[in-house]
């Protein structure tokens, strides 16, 4: 019998199993090597874990589903780094479970956002955008003012990323609830974006 490409072509069983056989070392050739290159799996110089606050600022931005119009993830081309600074590495994420990096930008990127303003003008913009961006359409997300945390499974998260190789200390786990305890939500949301970033400005 001779082996062709004919042979492959109409039987849906052979295609099927060489597609995925194919994709699969195309796979393993790529992603293989990033499981063992330094600067892919280390965190970078400065990076510390999230603070317990921090920590469920960043549950409630995964809850309101901000990634669906803000990556957190700056290319390295011109127009990017000059418009949000330092281009992402993924020494900076290593500690995120999952990352953020986002795959949309109906609103800018928000890597680098820590800093760039106020407690307060996160306060007036995650309540009412319009408010100092009149052209704005990201909706309003005011119920973040009035919702308080209880902080009752913070340690526990904790505990969790700590499996995941975070280097949180008992201290950190055993202070958690008395550190989110009666903050707002809006108070730990802004933590979060004011933390975005703090590695590397
Ligand atoms: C429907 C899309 C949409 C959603 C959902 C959304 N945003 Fe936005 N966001 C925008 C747009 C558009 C802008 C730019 C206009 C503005 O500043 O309001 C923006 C701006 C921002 C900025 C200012 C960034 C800068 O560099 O000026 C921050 C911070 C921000 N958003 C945080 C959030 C957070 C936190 C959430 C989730 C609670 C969220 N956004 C959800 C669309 C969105």
């Amino acid at each position: 019998m001779k082996f062709n490409h004919e042979l492959i072509e109409k039987n849906i069983g052979l295609l099927g199993i060489f597609t995925v056989l194919v994709i699969s070392i195309g796979g393993l050739v790529q992603i293989t090597p990033l499981l063992f290159q330094k600067d892919t799996t280390e965190p970078v110089k400065g990076l510390r874990p999230y603070t317990a606050l921090e920590l469920e600022g960043r549950d409630i931005y995964i809850r309101e589903g901000c990634y669906n119009c803000h990556s957190q993830m700056i290319r390295p081309l011109r127009a990017e780094t000059e418009r949000y600074g330092h281009y992402s590495v993924a020494g900076e994420s290593v500690w995120d479970h999952p990352f953020q990096w986002g795959s949309k930008r109906t609103g800018p990127d928000l890597a680098r956002v820590g800093g760039r303003y106020s407690d307060k003008w996160h306060e007036v913009h995650l309540i009412d955008p319009r408010a100092v961006v009149p052209q704005s359409n990201m909706p309003g997300f005011p119920w973040l003012a009035e919702n308080k945390l209880d902080g009752k499974l913070t340690a526990q998260k904790m505990e969790v990323f700590r499996g995941f190789g975070v280097p949180y200390t008992d201290a950190d786990i055993a202070n958690a609830q008395k550190a989110v305890e009666g903050k707002t939500e809006m108070e730990a949301i802004i933590a979060y974006l004011q933390s975005l970033g703090h590695a590397l400005k």
